[in-house]
């Protein structure tokens, strides 16, 4: 167990590459555009985008792995993420992450599954937990997020790893003796707040239904629990439009420059997801779309 979903994932970069080594992954993906460069960083590793922000498929990789032979940077590290965060919770279905899984593997590179959400993707599609775990080395998730633990993460691969996970831990600062008190909130929602994701998932549903005529926005049918809303002119921005629904009470960040994201989680019930529409159009009726 570590504090956070990013120091899962730059644990699982270090333990599988070496200092001038490249890490092939979408993107959007979080290890990419929201963890600092620290992959490069920390771990001396180049991450290589390929696909979209909808993941990519084997042909795609086995091109990249081709140029590798051909004088790239050597990508020793293939990484997965499931739900697609920047692309709302979207899921990479599974039969394509098994299919890049067993590419990557027939070219001798290793393979995470940066599972911040996989929860969602495991309620929203039935996929047993076991079939996502067979697709990687490591796999990290979160008992933060949709579970709703106050904070804390996992690193999950065989038995082997663990000790040089834990040095590696130590060195990264993350091997805290009050870990007890975390790992008993993580029991605590994965025994209680699993089955309830699809609750989320059909609020979420419920919330982009309410709001997909408020003219400033393009609002996604989500997958999960995320909603996006791209702004359309003469917003440009989703940061002051959030702002304003933050002044009301609605808070929400943009997910790219452009688009708002509205997480439903633990915390909203029916009733909260009605006072958020409620307050959305009356916040944004004046607007000047
Ligand atoms: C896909 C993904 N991976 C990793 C993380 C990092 O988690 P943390 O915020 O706990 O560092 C996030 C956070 O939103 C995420 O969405």
């Amino acid at each position: 167990m570590v504090p956070t979903g990013t120091m899962a994932n730059q644990l699982a970069v270090a333990l599988h590459t070496r200092r001038g080594d490249a890490l092939a992954c979408h993107p959007g993906a979080h290890v990419r555009i929201h963890e600092d460069a620290s992959a490069a960083a920390l771990s001396g590793v180049q991450a290589m985008p390929i696909g979209d922000r909808h993941g990519f498929d084997a042909p795609a990789l086995d091109e990249l792995l081709d140029e590798c032979a051909c004088g790239w940077p050597p990508v020793s590290l293939v990484w997965l993420e499931n739900t697609l965060g920047e692309a709302g919770g979207a899921i990479w279905p599974i039969e394509r992450l098994e299919s890049v899984s067993a590419a990557a593997r027939a070219r001798g590179c290793k393979v995470h599954l940066d599972g911040a959400r996989l929860w969602n993707a495991h309620v929203a599609t039935g996929t047993p937990l076991p079939r996502f775990g067979a697709l990687a080395d490591t796999v990290s998730v979160a008992l933060s997020k949709g579970l709703g633990a106050p904070a804390g993460s996992l690193l999950c691969g065989p038995r082997s790893m663990v000790a040089e996970v834990r040095r590696r831990k130590h060195a990264f600062g993350g091997a805290l003796r009050q870990v007890g008190v975390l790992a008993a909130a993580g029991l605590y929602a994965l025994d209680h707040h699993l089955a309830r994701l699809a609750d989320d998932h059909r609020r979420a549903a419920r919330l982009a239904a309410a709001i997909a005529d408020v003219p400033c926005w393009d609002v996604a049918p989500p997958a999960t629990n995320l909603v996006l809303a791209r702004v359309r002119p003469p917003w440009r921005l989703a940061e002051p439009l959030c702002a304003r629904l933050r002044a009301a009470g609605v808070i929400c960040f943009p997910n790219v420059a452009r688009e708002v994201r509205l997480a439903v989680h633990l915390d909203l019930d029916d009733a909260a997801i009605d006072e958020v529409v409620a307050r959305i159009r009356a916040t944004l009726r004046d607007d000047p779309a």
